[in-house]
């Protein structure tokens, strides 16, 4: 089990298999030749490591081998930055201590998944019973079909495991699972205080609104942006996919895919705002997912921040 960043004390030696973030060129220094690298731990958390090398010691061969790693595996010693009092992993072969790149690591030695999270009290496997428990009490059949027809197969896999952001909300294995769970709660409860609203397209709309977010990341074994999310993003991907699938169905009424489709465009907010929407929610079930959609983001990440501050000692 590797050591949690945040847990880690002065004077401590340490074990693990940490994602590597970043990793600089040896440099010289007066005792012989040192490398500063850095890695993130399964809980998104970061800290620097400083390899001290002896001057015979050839620390560009080491460098080579760990430049295009992933993961890296490292005994270490937690020492203190005297310049600013911050914690860093002393590594030197005078200690018995090392850093290899390795490649035998499983996405939660890297990366954690919500249901580990301290924060949160989520089960993915209640998730997903919840899940398909939302889109069974779905009326409109022509939702329930696209809903059924969109959760299935290979994608499902995909998006039981996708995160649902880089860093922020619910980030980390079954993390979209989550947000998207929480949006479509959140959306529904508001949709029973307006009684004239289409609960149905409320719930297809929330359930449906980032599944373009299954290829906006990939596991590197870290969250990175994929091509494809960089170019094209969640909210067009998405927006496709759904068209696409709702093609598929006969006689989907041609009304019904516009509002869905409005809703998954306009669910970052007003375009003013700089969120991402191609359009402004302009429908009462728009607006709710929109907001609904913010209000999870926003809260998730202060019940986060809050977290890390009672776990500063
Ligand atoms: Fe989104
Ligand atoms: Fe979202």
């Amino acid at each position: 089990m590797s050591k949690r960043i945040r847990d880690m004390r002065l004077n401590e030696d340490i074990e693990g298999k940490y994602a590597l973030v970043n990793i600089q060129e040896p440099k010289e220094y007066n005792g012989g030749k040192r490398m500063v690298l850095k890695i993130r731990d399964k809980y998104l958390d970061e800290i620097t490591v400083t390899y001290w090398g002896n001057k015979d010691e050839d620390l560009k061969s080491l460098y080579d081998s760990l430049k295009d790693a992933k993961c890296v595996s490292i005994r270490g010693h937690v020492t203190e930055n005297r310049g600013n009092g911050a914690l860093y992993i002393s590594v030197s072969k005078n200690f018995d201590n090392s850093i290899k790149a390795t490649d035998d690591y499983d996405l939660n030695d890297c990366l954690m998944s919500i249901d580990e999270l301290p924060w949160l009290d989520a089960n993915a496997e209640d998730m997903k019973e919840e899940f398909f428990s939302i889109i069974s009490a779905v009326e409109n059949r022509y939702l329930k079909e696209l809903l059924n027809n969109v959760f299935s197969g290979e994608f499902w896999d995909k998006f039981y495991i996708a995160t649902a952001s880089q860093k922020f909300h619910s980030a980390g294995i079954h993390g979209l699972l989550h947000h998207t769970l929480n949006v479509t709660k959140i959306a529904r409860a508001v949709a029973a205080l307006y009684p004239s609203v289409d609960i149905d397209l409320i719930t297809a709309g929330a359930l449906l609104h980032d599944i373009g977010k299954v290829w906006e990341y990939e596991f590197t074994p870290t969250i990175e942006y994929s091509d494809d999310g960089k170019m094209l993003g969640h909210i067009y991907m998405g927006a496709e996919m759904v068209s696409r699938k709702i093609d598929e169905i006969e006689n989907f009424p041609l009304k019904l895919k516009k509002e869905l489709l409005h809703i998954i465009l306009s669910h970052h907010d007003l375009i003013s705002m700089g969120w991402g929407s191609a359009r402004d929610p302009s429908t009462p079930e728009a607006v709710i997912v929109a907001h609904a959609d913010n209000m999870d983001a926003k809260t998730y990440s202060e019940v986060r921040k809050k977290e890390g501050k009672l776990n500063k000692n």
